[in-house]
């Protein structure tokens, strides 16, 4: 049954539950038929309401700061594969208390805080974030391998033997990416860590594995993962966090003005680019408008769509409509869930969109409102 939207405030985030299902689904039997594990990354997709329909399917999280750490542990009911590029030393306590496993960025922060795991009550596997130097990644703010990087120890800076405490080794390099360019990625890893690979329990090939995506090719990931798996007989650890949330639900807006300057007609909505999907002027990534058409087509009625905030680039190209707009019409942005609440900000004081879960039978569950306490309780 499609999403009912007559009747919701707006804005809103609307997770569809049955979408999600639907991913974990996919996600836990790539994890069972390749014989590997798959932990969800809460960079992308942390709304806690639904980990208990996660925790079904995939049981851990990896967190890249004390409260992500945090939050597995107390939401998720387990702990942490926790990395983060720098942990701070009043913090760390804290992150051992709620990871299983923690990987350091360089060798520096290994040497301090070596000794911290050695005297902690519960083991702690411990990884170091290895930089291959290589990445097809082609937007530089989502490439951790581009030149000067600072995610990852290259290989000329680690050392032949590896520390006797070192577990594992981790990496990052890939974004919405197949399992063609995590292939391309493991030869380079074989050409520059093959003595180090022999040296490890597990590998950590961090996140980026649109396994998700229409058209991703699981079998070859899996038979990729299952021949490097034997070859170097290591532990596999996968951890999305975009394949969880992918195309699992919108963003629900509504026009609130229509201004028009130089020909240029602009629907102002309830909603901002800047402080609700940032990614749409970071990346730049161009959601879908439901019932439109991306740019300015003939014979259609086309539109900025510009966000709330007075930010003057807070807006979006064009999109084209069959029904001119008007004041109080929805506009439904879609595939809205991952890296974008995560990501909110209170900027201008805009009011944060609410966010609900749809379920087929129960209908629209509202499970968080914001407001102007929220607002002030940011600051002071
Ligand atoms: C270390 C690490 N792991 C996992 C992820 C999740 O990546 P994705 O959401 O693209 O799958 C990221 C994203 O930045 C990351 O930096």
């Amino acid at each position: 049954m499609p999403i009912d939207y007559s009747q919701i405030k707006t804005p809103c985030y609307v997770l569809d539950e049955q979408l999600l299902r639907n991913n974990l689904q996919l996600i836990k039997s790539v994890r069972d038929r390749a014989g590997i594990e798959i932990i969800m990354a809460f960079k992308a997709f942390s709304m806690w309401s639904a980990f208990p329909i996660v925790r079904e399917y995939i049981p851990k999280a990896t967190a890249s700061s004390v409260f992500e750490a945090r939050l597995a542990f107390e939401e998720m009911g387990s702990k942490a594969h926790t990395y983060s590029p720098a942990y701070k030393t009043e913090d760390f306590k804290e992150i051992m208390a709620m990871s299983s496993h923690i990987t350091f960025n360089s060798l520096s922060q290994f040497n301090h805080f070596k000794q911290n795991i050695k005297e902690h009550t519960d083991k702690i596997s411990v990884g170091l974030r290895i930089n291959p130097q290589f990445s097809d990644v082609e937007t530089d703010l989502y490439n951790p391998c581009a030149p000067g990087s600072r995610l990852g120890i290259i290989a000329s800076q680690l050392p032949e033997q590896l520390p006797e405490e070192i577990e594992g080794l981790h990496f990052h390099t890939l974004c919405e990416s197949s399992s063609y360019d995590l292939e391309l990625t493991l030869k380079a890893i074989e050409e520059r860590f093959a003595n180090h690979l022999t040296q490890v329990k597990w590998i950590n090939m961090g996140g980026g594995h649109l396994m998700t995506r229409k058209g991703y090719d699981t079998e070859h990931l899996i038979q990729l993962l299952k021949r490097f798996k034997e070859k170097w007989n290591l532990h596999i650890i996968l951890e999305p966090g975009s394949a969880f949330a992918w195309e699992t639900g919108d963003l629900v807006s509504s026009v609130v003005d229509i201004v028009e300057n130089n020909g240029i007609k602009t629907a102002i909505l309830d909603v901002s680019f800047t402080a609700h999907m940032p990614d749409c002027l970071e990346m730049p990534y161009q959601p879908r408008v439901r019932n439109s058409e991306q740019g300015v087509i003939e014979g259609k009625y086309h539109y900025r769509l510009g966000g709330n905030s007075c930010l003057a680039g807070d807006y979006m190209e064009f999109w084209s409509f069959n029904k001119e707009l008007q004041i109080g019409d929805q506009l439904i942005f879609e595939d809205m869930i991952h890296y974008t609440m995560v990501k909110t900000t209170m900027f201008n004081g805009v009011p944060h969109p609410a966010i609900a879960i749809w379920d087929n039978k129960k209908g629209l569950n509202v499970v968080k409102e914001f407001g102007y306490d929220d607002y002030k309780g940011r600051l002071s």
